[in-house]
């Protein structure tokens, strides 16, 4: 049986209670956007420190082995990638720096702003450890809404028997339809808005913007299919 979500605590939440975004006039942000979003609910700043301080957990917890970093794509690409950039140069700074691999897979399970459930899963994963088995293995995702996303992958990724699974979600939703399966390593807690940016889309929209931000009702019926 997995356990996971040590180490959360739900009253944790980092960006207080309520906590009502910034200010549009404050940040700089694509025009094409403009009117699409409510505010900036974490500046592209405020998600790079914090990854650091992930990516030192995660190494204090794991920097002893191989890890291999899979990627849930397409949202957790920047995540990911920034995540183990940071793991990385806080390793070189060690007398034994870690050897990451890192693997790729593609899950779909959103529409418009609804959860239908994984509708895509387009590569399933067959050479996660070639050539060495037992490794330590992190997902890295960017959301984890109701959790069922997450745990279909990890019924996926235990079927290659690794030495450890842990999971980073850099964010985690709050809120009675919100995560049922706690990621080991947690960004933010945020209750339940609709966010883009930082690669999270709506639509395959907003990818493109720097900062996470809540879409406003404009920009949902703008990019709607
Ligand atoms: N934004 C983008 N993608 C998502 C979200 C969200 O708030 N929740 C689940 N997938
Ligand atoms: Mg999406």
């Amino acid at each position: 049986e997995l356990i996971i979500g040590k180490n959360i605590c739900w009253w944790q939440n980092l960006l207080g209670e309520g906590w009502p975004g910034y200010n549009l006039e404050l940040f700089n942000y694509p025009e094409h956007y403009h009117g699409d979003i409510e505010n900036v609910y974490i500046p592209h700043g405020v998600i790079m420190d914090r990854i650091e301080s992930i990516a030192r957990d995660i190494l204090e917890d794991l920097g002893q082995h191989t890890l291999m970093v899979l990627c849930v794509l397409k949202g957790g690409y920047k995540f990911c990638a920034d995540l183990v950039d940071s793991i990385k140069a806080q390793s070189r700074s060690t007398n034994c720096p870690l050897t990451v691999r890192v693997e790729f897979i593609r899950l779909k399970s959103y529409l418009n702003s609804c959860f239908k459930g994984i509708y895509g899963f387009y590569n399933k994963l067959i050479s996660l450890f070639f050539p060495h088995a037992k490794q330590n293995v992190l997902i890295v995702e960017a959301i984890v809404g109701t959790g069922k996303t997450m745990m279909s992958l990890l019924k996926h990724v235990v079927t290659f028997q690794p030495k450890t699974i842990k999971v980073a979600g850099l964010l985690v939703k709050q809120g009675p339809n919100g995560a049922a399966m706690l990621p080991d390593y947690v960004g933010f807690v945020i209750p339940n808005h609709f966010v883009v940016g930082y690669a999270l889309d709506y639509n395959e929209y907003f990818r493109d913007l720097d900062h996470i931000c809540v879409i406003s009702e404009k920009g949902k019926l703008k990019y709607k299919v």
